[in-house]
């Protein structure tokens, strides 16, 4: 029996124990009778509080998937299939199911203390101002009095608004705060932007590899992604051109800025030449800018939303990656009608989002934290950078290339051909290293040499002491000889 625990997904570890112990006994690995761990055993090997084991066996035994006897211990119930579904469930939409086996296919990240965590593209809490956003918190509170309660507009709070355009306006992009929706991340701008264009059946063009979140939003709205292959210059613009004239193709979601999970960013040219395709095929396109305000090599190139004349481009914008997460504060710009749209849209998912922490956020920007923030938080991310790049070219063997960002928190490494990264993942989680496999990106989910090492939550010597044991294991395997097989792709499409 295994049991692999991953503190990303928010979902409550005693009901991700749960979760998986009902699996193994649908499954028949645990027949009916059989002795589960004393809770005390099975608390030490994840690594988990006792009452969170005693959590998940009280929740199964309320199901009648276990027994417990006092002095005996656990047992799985002795009707066998106490787990199957009982009665008649409810069908669930076609749309929910394509997602369950999409998140079932999500790699897990075993939970080890020590682990160098390079899989997570969550900045640590130890960056996180918390000191200046409390007195932002304070004083938004105290200004807005009990009015800040109330719900808000669905467009978000003006003051933010106003902030929000002024800084993308810095960035070349003639915004206004009427044009402007705040939303719950860049998660739900992906979802709302997604929602402007296409509708259930419709597809939406991506890059491949992309952000895997991405997948999970258009499979839940019944949208197909197709994907447009990913060069280290950006999208391969003709076979973009390619799909983009498709009648069922409906947008294209980009990152052309510190790219999920290459790393990379697009040229000023590439970016022309991106609109120039997308204006030839009557398509809009949906720029996620989530890492825009990350670079420490100078600014990169104009945001495709500055260079856009026709107004076709959404723009999102989020706070989680230079700020923290837990506001969940992003925006979507639009022009037009698209922004009429993207009210309405927002008004009949969840009328508004909170307005204290968007008045707090207003605040926070313009009392100049935000800037203070980020200049601190460049700093870091150079620094960790470069003892990234510094260890890849010392530990890397022969065959293996990388991105070399100018800012954001990731990096992009292919192996040497053959190399399943899936299959080299499971041995560095074993070896106190996490990164996410490259599988994981692909629209299919199909094997993949590559992966996605990210400087968010490991400082320099944990870095180099993390490609260091890459370093080890890849000679290992070339010592042991042949790279194992590829294994079966795990079929997203
Ligand atoms: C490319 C990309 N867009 C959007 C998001 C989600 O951001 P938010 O927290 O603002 O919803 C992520 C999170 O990792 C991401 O990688």
């Amino acid at each position: 029996m295994r049991i692999v625990l991953d503190r990303e997904t928010g979902t409550p570890v005693n009901r991700q124990i749960a979760d998986q112990l009902r699996g193994e006994v649908v499954a028949g690995r645990l027949a009916s009778g059989e002795r589960l761990p004393a809770i005390r055993n099975l608390a030490r090997e994840l690594g988990v509080n006792r009452d969170t084991v005693a959590a998940a066996y009280e929740r199964l035994a309320a199901e009648g998937v276990l027994e417990s006897t006092v002095g005996r211990g656990t047992f799985v119930a002795e009707s066998g299939d106490a787990a199957a579904p009982k009665a008649a469930q409810p069908t669930l939409a076609p749309q929910v199911e394509r997602l369950l086996e999409f998140e079932r296919a999500r790699p897990r990240y075993p939970e080890r203390d020590g682990a160098v965590r390079m899989h997570a593209l969550v900045p640590e809490p130890s960056l996180y101002p918390v000191d200046d956003f409390r007195k932002a918190l304070n004083r938004a509170l105290v200004e807005g009095g009990p009015e800040l309660l109330l719900y808000g507009g669905p467009q978000g709070h003006p003051a933010l608004r106003r902030e929000l355009a002024a800084r993308l306006s810095d960035a070349g992009i003639a915004a206004d705060a009427e044009d402007l929706v705040l939303c719950h991340g860049a998660s739900q701008g992906i979802s709302l932007g997604v929602r402007l264009f296409a509708a259930p059946g419709d597809a939406v063009a991506v890059e491949e590899p992309t952000y895997n979140n991405v997948l999970a939003t258009l499979f839940a709205l019944g949208i197909r992604p197709v994907p447009v292959p990913m060069t280290h210059q950006g999208p391969d613009l003709d076979a973009l051109e390619r799909t983009l004239s498709r009648p069922e193709v409906k947008l294209f979601y980009t990152i052309p800025t510190f790219h999920n999970p290459m790393g990379i960013s697009t040229s000023a040219a590439h970016r022309r030449a991106l609109l120039e395709v997308a204006a030839r095929c009557g398509k809009p396109v949906l720029e996620d800018a989530f890492e825009m305000d990350l670079w420490h090599e100078g600014p990169p190139a104009p945001p495709l939303a500055a260079l856009d004349r026709a107004g076709w481009v959404v723009h999102l914008f989020s706070f989680s990656k230079s700020l923290f997460p837990g506001a969940r504060v992003g925006s979507v710009l639009a022009r037009g009608r698209p922004v009429e749209a993207l009210v309405a849209l927002k008004r009949s998912t969840d009328l508004s989002d909170a307005q204290p922490l968007q008045a707090a956020l207003a605040d926070f920007v313009k009392s100049g934290a935000y800037d203070r923030h980020l200049v601190r938080l460049r700093r870091v991310l150079a620094s960790r950078r470069a003892a990234l790049l510094d260890a890849l070219e010392e530990h890397m063997p022969d065959g293996a290339n990388w991105t070399e960002p100018q800012g954001g928190y990731q990096v992009w490494l292919e192996l040497p051909e053959g190399i399943d990264s899936a299959t080299l993942g499971a041995e560095a989680a074993r070896a106190g290293v996490l990164f996410a496999p490259g599988h994981q990106f692909n629209v299919d989910g199909r094997p993949s040499n590559a992966l996605r090492l990210t400087v968010a939550m490991a400082d320099e010597p944990a870095i180099t002491r993390a490609v260091s044991t890459l370093g080890a294991l890849l000679r290992e395997r070339r010592e042991r000889g042949a790279p194992a097989p590829p294994r079966a792709a795990s079929v997203h499409v």
